[in-house]
């Protein structure tokens, strides 16, 4: 996968690509670009944002701004990207990512994803350079970074190679594996501590019994709500 953020903080960026799974998506051939609009502005003194028509508070991002920005990177112009890419702006309000969400991400070649700053986009960004908007929930970030890293974290999971063991995405919370239960408890040594025991049948070696155990488990998860 070839992702690009569209970020005026792509420093923040350094940080996230440092982490280990992220790291391994990288040394195995993916690619994570942080690309500045800052860098392309049209205008002076590195302008990217402006006071919202109307008045109010805060800045918003301009849309002749975003388009010089994706015009350098893709040598087109952006009302063509949608057609070609999923270009994802990064809202309070959008499509709320879950799993299953996250998985059909994973399976794109490549990705775009554009965070906005303070009071966020011109609606003009929205209707012409995106396909699509995306929020990790029902709360104001400052930014759309912190939401990107969030994103790019459970996407780049998921791709082949990129955990250290394979069958960990695979069977994990709310997984298609698990019927999008909760996952089952785990535990490991010492199989006791201050009186605390690891269920017997963990310890029994029996393969098809720890399996079923499992299941039961994630599937009676699934029917108490959320974890505390
Ligand atoms: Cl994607 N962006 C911002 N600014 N705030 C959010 C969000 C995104 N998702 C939840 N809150």
């Amino acid at each position: 996968m070839k992702a690009d953020v569209f970020t005026l903080f792509p420093q923040w960026f350094g940080w996230f690509a440092e982490q280990r799974h992220v790291a391994n998506a990288l040394a195995s051939g993916h690619e994570l670009h942080a690309v500045d609009p800052r860098a392309t502005t049209p205008l002076k003194w590195g302008q990217v944002d402006d006071t919202p028509f109307g008045g109010g508070a805060g800045m918003v991002l301009r849309v002749d701004v975003m388009e010089a920005a994706l015009r350098a990177r893709y040598d087109a112009d952006p009302v063509e990207l949608p057609a070609r890419r999923r270009v994802i702006a990064l809202t309070p309000g959008g499509r709320l990512l879950d799993d299953a969400f996250a998985s059909e991400l994973a399976r794109e070649p490549d990705l775009t994803l554009l965070c906005g700053r303070y009071e966020g986009f011109d609606e003009r960004i929205l209707e012409h350079f995106v396909t699509e908007q995306i929020s990790i929930g029902r709360y104001v970030l400052a930014g759309g970074e912190l939401a990107a890293m969030v994103v790019l974290d459970t996407v780049l999971r998921k791709l082949p190679g990129v955990l250290g063991d394979e069958a960990s995405a695979v069977e994990e919370s709310f997984s298609e594996a698990l019927a999008g239960a909760p996952e089952y408890p785990h535990y490991t040594r010492p199989a006791e501590w201050r009186g605390w025991t690891v269920p017997e049948v963990l310890l029994s070696g029996h393969h098809a019994r720890v399996r079923d155990w499992r299941l039961e488990q994630a599937r009676s998860r699934a029917h108490n709500g959320p974890l505390p």
